[in-house]
Parts: C-alpha cells; structure tokens; sequence
C-alpha cells in the first residue's frame, strides 16, 4: 500500500499532458492540447486535454478524467498501479508498507495477473540464463538464429525446460497462488502441469511495458508439434488489443511516422536488433480494428512486410480494408522468395533491408489491383467481379482528395473510365452513410451529430446562461424521443435543465473549489456553501446533485474533506462523469462546434480567477431559485385559502408571501436579474 502522504505527492507531481503524451500526439490549441482520441477510432481530433485543471476529455466519444483515469483505463491499470505508474514516471520513491499474505490475495485481479506473469518471466529467464541446460539449448537456439544478448534480454526471451511443473513447484514455494497461475495460463486446468515445456519463451508486453502473456516456440523440427503455442485471453490479454513489440517500437514509430508490420516473434525481434525499431507482429493472425487504433494513434503510415503465398496475402487483404477506413496508408512489400523479415535481415542486414523495401513497397490499393488483375486473366465476368472489389476498399477511404486520386489511377490500371468508377465508389458510400444513419436511428442514445443544437454563448451575465449540460451532446441527445424533429426537438429538454442549472452550479462549486480555503476566513469553499444552504439540502430537485450535496453535507460531519480528485475517482460512476463534466464546461466546446455551426464562440472567464464571486452568485442564483418555487408555492396556498373562504389562513400566507417576495427582491438585485413580482 502506498502511504496517503505520498499519494498526495505523486498526484501534486503529475501534469496530464506529460503522462497523456506518451500515449497520444497532442498538439497546442489554445489553452488546451488536442489529440487523436486512444478510445474510439477517428481522424478529426475531438480529444482534449486541459493542462490548468489536469484533466482530459474527449468529445468524440464522452471518455474524460483525469491521469489516473487515462491510466485505468488506456494502460488497464488498477488505482494503486496507476498511482505508481506516475510515481515512476516522476521518479517519486514510493516507500510501501510490505504486503502480508491477506492484502496480496485482496489486490486486484488484474495487478495480481502482472505480478505473476513478471514472476513467471523471471523463472524462464533465469532457466535461460543460468542453468547449465538453459545455455546449452535455449541460449544456444537464439544465438543460431543470430540473436544478441542484449536484444535477449530487452525482448524478455526465456526457457522453459521439458519439466512436468518445475514453474508450478517453485511458485508454491515462493508463495503465488497456483489459482493466479491458472489463470494466466501458465499451469493447466487441474493445476498439474506447466502450460509450457521444452519450449523457448517470448514475453508479450502491453504498451506500457508489463507482461500481459507469453508465447513458447518449440526448438524441435518435428512437423507434429505446434510451433508457437500462445497464452490464452486474459482480463490483461486480449488479443486484439495486443501488438507484439508495440512497447518496444513506439518511439522509433513517432519519430520516424511509420510503422512496419511483420507476421512473427522472431521478424520483430531481429529488425530490432539490426537497428530498424519500428516494427510490430499481428503475431499471424489478421489486423483487427483495436490494432489498427493502436498504430493510427501514433503513425497514419503503415508498411506491411509479407512473405505469403498469394492465398494467404488475399486473405490478409480482406482485413486491410478496416485500414483504409482508419485513413491509413498502406503500402505492402513483399520479401524474396522464401524469405521473412527475420531470415532476410539476418542475411543481408539492416542497410540492405531497409533499401528493399523502400524500393519495392507497393500502395496498397496498386498491389491489390495488380494481384487481382493477374489471376482475373482476361477473364470479362472475373473482371467485373474485380473492379468492383477494388472500387469498395477505395470507397472505405475516408478522404476525398486521396480518394479520387486513386480512383484515377485505378481507371488508368483497370482501363475502366473514371466516371464510372466514380459512380461506382459513391453509390457504396452513400450505402454506407444510410446504414449509419438506419442504425442511429435504430439506437436513440447515439444520435448522430447533426442534431446537436447550436452551442450556448458564454457570457458574463450569468442570467442569460443556458443549461451548461447542453453543452454536451451525448446527455441531450439521449433524452430525445427518437421521432421528435431536429428544429423542434432541444426545447422542452432545454427547459428542463434550465431549472437544474442553479443546482448544478452549486455542486460544481463543490467539486471545483469544495477544498480551496477562502482568504481571510477559516473555512473552505465547501464548508462555506454547505453551511450557506443547509435548509435546502433536502429540495435539490435533481436526484444526483442531491446525492452529491448530501456526501459533500457528510463528509465535512465528519470532519473529512473533498477536492476535485476525490470526485473524479468517485466510486459511482454517474458523480465521477458529472465532477468531469462540470469541471469541462467552461474552458472548451467540441472542436467541431465552430466549424459544423459557423457560429464564433466568445472567450470566456476562467472562473478560478475569481472563484469567490463566482461562488457568492451561484450561492444566490441558487437560493433566489428556491425562493421563487416557494413563492409560487405559497401563492397557490394563498389561492386555496381564498376560494376556501379560510380568511385565517390566507392572512397567514400573504404574510409569508410579502416576506418571502422581500428575501426574492433582495437577492434578486444582488444577482441584478429583474424580477416581475405577481
Ligand atoms: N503463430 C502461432 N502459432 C503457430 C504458428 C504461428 O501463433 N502455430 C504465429 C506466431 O506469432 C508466429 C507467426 O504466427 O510468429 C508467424 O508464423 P510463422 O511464419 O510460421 O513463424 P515465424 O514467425 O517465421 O517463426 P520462426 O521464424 O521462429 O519459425
Ligand atoms: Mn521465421
């Protein structure tokens, strides 16, 4: 456990934009960065990260939080591997409180399958290196097939000797649960035997560098023996969110905007060590779209390396339309005959290697088409067949420009004219567009974006500020019938929220500035404004804010207090989505407001600044709107009392009214909103 002393260090030490770059490119915009989203596939950047508040949202996809979130959830790391994913990061000597047996079976699944697989790779390293049979065969495989010590090591490369449960023995003596064990793979179902024997080891790292799985390769030539045998899909493994060498490769594919995509272990690893880095294994299976996100987050170019045979490189082509749709380019390079990356640069080296596939790499769609042509042989139905084929990958390209450009070189190679191709590729997107919108339609929570209502305007005079939950869509949207038209349709919604807007700025105070201490006064923003309000704790309207005053109203009972983080790692997930939306609101609107609405956007005030006057009118707007609903209230008591005849009691409630109308005449002209009296 790590102490809370330190706890508060290492988040004090963390800025969002350090921790989210090294996943994501992020580039300046204004007060913010923006960037690719990690989460959701897209090209246009809707995923901003506020670097004052430390937080990230995207407005792609609704995912926000702040570093630890990001690592939770883009790393798949639990709060305290978060927490010390940052203290390493900056360099924060994390003294903890030495586990006992019960706490370790308490931490979380996922940490605790890390701390296997990292035990685990420990054993086969150690077999690898410093038993007497782990040099004379296993190190003696990897050096024959030219691999360096040092590549070794960095790759995580093991032995595992031909034992019935030499792993399984030594973690019952070092105290792993052979439960854990199972679960990662490593032993059998009825916890007998190891998962692997006689086989040499390769780690499969995640992109932050743990040891999701392994793979084990046989060193026998025996045509009965599965190759590779791989780890089965974990809660840290799945597969097709996994790259191999990812980890490895990432910063040589930033710098050099490429990636190159190999089938197998052994290609990445001697590209590797021949000084081409940037390079990463579908490990022999085809792309998958979470892959092709992980490459498209850090490289929009993508060279794929192949040494198939024509049937399998067709197979793997069906896959590479997902690629084109993530707005890749993709070239291909095919290798000299019966050659693999790994066999070709163990040949003739890095230099060599590189000059080939500079000068035979092929854009994906001419390779597809040539390879196509070839087999098609004249043949004028196949042909038909064939150039619809190559019309339907180019339509899946997202940009036009790119788009007609190859439609135009296909013409040229096809003998096809342009305008038919032309017709061609865009009676496909336009079936592709209508199948979106069918299936928006089909799922109202996921209107499409036009239906979004034109963004309010920020302004000083707080009395002229719309519903800020407007201000997203996704909530909105999802409170629409779905048969309700787009012009008619924000009204009655937008109403509605009005009403909560004074709520929901008093619970944005709360998570803002709840435990910033006022100046000159002893108490905190939170005790300030739970204190100011206490007798309307109960007649929140909104049952969620009221859920959020009533902890805040708690905590400080118990003498606890509440900061920003606390309710963004809020356990529930409806308080840790409304803490980030309220912290968002102000400081940006999607990206694409401007541009889909051509309507400019004010600047607007960072209410840190002046976060006392801030506080002071949200206090007043609030209760000048309790005060209005008791008004009302009244005045129907008043009503009753007189229709009843009851001329006692309609004394009695006009005398509450004029004293409540006078409290709503105060306030009022403190906020300066006129208020017509009834
Ligand atoms: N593969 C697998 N299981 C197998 C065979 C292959 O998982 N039984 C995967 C591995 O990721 C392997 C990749 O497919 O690296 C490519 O397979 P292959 O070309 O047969 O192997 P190589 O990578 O060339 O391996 P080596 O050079 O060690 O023979
Ligand atoms: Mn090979």
């Amino acid at each position: 456990m790590i102490p809370p002393k330190q706890v508060q260090e290492i988040l004090d030490a963390t800025r969002i934009e350090e921790v989210i770059e090294e996943f994501v490119t992020l580039k300046r915009r204004g007060v913010n960065l923006i960037g690719l989203c990690p989460f959701h596939g897209e090209r246009t950047p809707s995923f901003n990260v506020n670097p004052a508040r430390n937080i990230f949202k995207c407005f792609g996809c609704g995912k926000a939080g702040d570093a630890i979130t990001f690592l939770k959830e883009h790393e798949n790391l639990t709060y305290p591997e978060a927490l010390r994913w940052l203290a390493r990061k900056y360099h924060i000597e994390v003294q903890e409180i030495e586990r006992t047996p019960e706490q370790l079976a308490e931490i979380q699944l996922a940490d605790s399958l890390y701390i296997v697989n990292e035990f685990a790779l420990q054993h086969f390293q150690q077999q690898l290196f410093d038993t007497d049979e782990g040099k004379s065969v296993a190190l003696a495989y990897f050096r024959k097939r030219g691999l360096r010590e040092d590549t070794i090591r960095a790759f995580g490369l093991g032995y595992a000797p031909d034992e019935r449960d030499l792993l399984l023995r030594k973690a019952r003596s070092t105290g792993h649960s052979p439960e854990l064990l199972k679960k990662t793979g490593l032993i059998s179902q009825d916890d007998s035997r190891d998962f692997f024997r006689a086989r040499v080891m390769f780690a499969i790292h995640n992109m932050s560098g743990k040891v999701a799985a392994f793979a084990g390769r046989t060193m026998s030539a025996e045509k009965t023996i599965p190759k590779y045998i791989n780890s089965p899909e974990t809660e840290i493994y799945v597969k097709n969110k996994i790259l191999y060498g990812a980890y490895q490769a990432k910063k040589a594919i930033r710098q050099l905007d490429e990636c190159l995509l190999v089938e197998g272990y052994m290609d990445v690893i001697s590209l590797h060590q021949a000084g081409i880095e940037n390079v990463v294994a579908s490990s022999g299976t085809s792309l998958t779209d979470g892959q092709l996100q992980l490459i498209r987050r850090n490289t929009q170019n993508l060279k794929i390396l192949y040494d198939g045979d024509p049937a399998g490189i067709k197979a793997a082509l069906r896959g590479l339309d997902l690629a084109l749709e993530q707005d890749l380019n993709v070239r291909i390079c095919l290798l000299p005959d019966g050659h693999d990356p790994d066999s070709y640069v163990q040949e003739f080296g890095g230099e060599q290697f590189k000059k080939y596939t500079t000068e035979n790499a092929k854009d994906f769609i001419f390779f597809k088409t040539d390879l196509l042509l070839g087999e098609t042989k004249g043949d004028p139905i196949k042909r038909a067949g064939l150039v619809k084929d190559i019309v339907s990958s180019i339509a899946r390209i997202p940009d036009p420009i790119k788009r007609s450009v190859y439609l135009k070189e296909c013409s040229a190679l096809l003998e096809v004219s342009e305008e038919v191709l032309h017709a061609e590729a865009n009676k496909l997107i336009g079936q592709t567009i209508r199948k979106k919108e069918e299936k928006a339609a089909r799922q109202p929570g996921a209107a499409s974006d036009h239906s979004m209502p034109p963004p309010p305007v920020w302004s000083d005079d707080f009395t002229q500020a719309t519903d800020p939950g407007a201000f997203f869509p996704p909530t909105e949207a999802g409170e629409l019938p779905p048969e309700w038209g787009e012009a008619s349709a924000p009204r009655p919604v937008e109403r509605k929220a009005a009403a909560e807007y004074q709520e929901r700025d008093i619970i944005r105070l709360l998570i803002q500035f709840g435990g910033q201490v006022l100046p000159h006064e002893q108490t905190t923003v939170g005790e300030y404004v739970l204190a100011d309000i206490e007798e309307s704790l109960g007649d929140f309207d909104n049952p969620l804010y009221s859920r959020v005053a009533a902890e805040c109203h708690a905590l400080l009972m118990e003498g606890k207090s509440f900061d920003q983080h606390y309710f963004i790692q809020h356990e529930s997930a409806d308080v840790a989505n409304l803490a980030i939306d309220v912290l968002a609101e102000p400081w940006e609107f999607s990206p694409n407001w401007e541009a889909m609405w051509n309507y400019p956007l004010q600047n607007q005030p960072m209410p840190e600044r002046n976060f006392i006057l801030d506080m002071k009118q949200a206090l007043d707007r609030f209760k000048l709107k309790k005060v209005q609903k008791m008004c009302a209230l009244n005045l129907t008591r008043v009503q009753n009392a007189s229709k009843e005849g009851d001329h006692d009691a309609m004394i009695r409630y006009m005398k509450i009214q004029q004293k409540l109308n006078e409290t709503r005449n105060e306030i009022a002209q403190r906020v300066g909103t006129v208020v017509f009296g009834k």
